[in-house]
């Protein structure tokens, strides 16, 4: 009796697992991370490792959709160019000429040749280096040398008009330059109003700290990790024990909203102060509120923002590949002179404070390594932000491959 029992709990068993292991067939693993925040699973080790899951998501999460490139401080001056290779693509980066700022494809239109490999700044327009084509800096071909035969600059077959540099569709916001590839995104300003509505304080001019603030970071992790270890503060008490002594876990609340954002806020900011007190100016006119919070948000897909009374920055993620990315972090300040010393010592702690996040991001890219890792298991409490991001990492590419189905 007592072996019939065993015998017929082992096969129920084997039963249920077969049936569960159908079901997870039938279920794919991005399935299990659309699930409330109790349930839910995160994104599956392959969309951090391999080349199809960061090629599907470089064209749901980041060409589909308004994507940092750049900093506008890179190009101060009319006719500033920088290069810029963007998820494999190579942009130009261009203060034209009459002052504004624009992304084209850093590709010639006759042959495809690269235009601009070093950053300057062009006086005249931009040549080709291969048959000396040239554009202007609004992006219009202005000059096609012996195109038409020796001597004969032009040809009945080329329509100048028609062959302009390929445009990105661009926009500055932040002094960060965003970039919507695929150009078919509603504007940016209506995409991203209830960031601008939440920092209305700060919609104030900022201003670059110049050479002394900004630095770069290369780190060995998938662009996605680097959003989810900045929007949560669940790992300030053992990460950044420097920050937990004034700023405690129980002094910052969590900032979600789906679709565009989400991240952390600290209740309990301390400016940085030099030997003689001195501190940064605040940005005119905030509200009380920003006496003491500070608030850190990742804008989907790649760029952090960080806002407080006295200063700003950003950090735009350039991934290199599925497992490496490039950190590109700036800082900003309320008033175009401030105090030398002062900004030296505010990037080298956020140099710190950045660098300590660089174990953690590496390890976890490591632990994805391991196909026995699930995904993870979200605390309820401290992990909605990251769940927040999973949501829209899962849900955009399930949406892109509905639309894919349906062409
Ligand atoms: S490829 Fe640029 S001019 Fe020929
Ligand atoms: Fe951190």
């Amino acid at each position: 009796m007592l072996f019939s029992n065993n015998a017929f709990s082992y096969y129920s068993i084997l039963q249920i697992k077969m049936t569960y292991d159908a079901m997870m067939d039938y279920i794919s693993e991005l399935d299990l991370v659309l699930q409330n925040i109790g349930k839910a699973r995160g994104l599956p080790n392959a969309n951090y490792i391999t080349n199809e899951a960061y090629e599907e998501e470089k064209e749901a999460l980041i060409f589909n959709k308004w994507a940092g490139l750049a900093v506008a401080s890179e190009v101060p001056n009319r006719g500033d160019v920088v290069p810029v290779i963007f998820f494999e693509l190579p942009l130009l980066l261009v203060h034209d000429k009459s002052g504004e700022i624009r992304v084209f494809l850093n590709a010639c239109r006759h042959r495809g040749m690269i235009l601009i490999d070093q950053p300057q700044n062009i006086k005249g327009a931009i040549r080709c280096p291969y048959h000396s084509w040239c554009y202007s800096t609004e992006g219009k071909l202005i000059n096609t040398p012996h195109v038409g035969g020796p001597g004969h600059n032009t040809h009945e077959d080329m329509r100048k008009d028609k062959l302009g540099l390929r445009e990105i569709t661009s926009h500055v916001w932040r002094d960060v330059v965003w970039i919507n590839v695929n150009g078919n995104q509603k504007n940016f300003r209506s995409t991203i109003a209830s960031v601008v509505e939440r920092w209305a304080d700060f919609e104030k001019p900022l201003y670059h700290g110049g050479k002394d603030s900004r630095f770069d970071l290369l780190v060995n992790c998938n662009w996605k990790l680097a959003v989810e270890n900045y929007c949560e503060s669940y790992h300030l008490p053992w990460v950044h024990p420097g920050l937990n002594t004034y700023s405690r876990l129980q002094d910052h609340y969590n900032i979600e909203k789906s679709e565009l954002f989400s991240g952390q806020g600290t209740s309990l900011y301390k400016q940085i102060r030099g030997k003689n007190d001195e501190k940064f100016p605040d940005f005119r006119g905030i509200s009380k509120k920003w006496r003491d919070c500070a608030e850190y948000l990742a804008i989907y897909p790649n760029v952090l923002l960080g806002v407080h009374r006295d200063h700003a920055f950003s950090v735009i993620l350039n991934p290199q590949g599925p497992e490496k990315t490039l950190e590109q972090v700036n800082l900003y300040y309320a008033q175009k002179k401030t105090n030398r010393k002062l900004r030296k010592k505010n990037l080298t702690q956020w140099k710190k404070v950045f660098s300590e996040d660089i174990f953690v991001v590496e390890g976890m890219q490591r632990g994805r390594h391991t196909r026995f890792f699930d995904g993870g298991k979200f605390s309820p409490i401290m992990d909605g932000p990251t769940h927040c991001f999973h949501l829209w990492v899962a849900s955009n590419i399930m949406g892109n491959r509905e639309r894919k189905n349906e062409n």
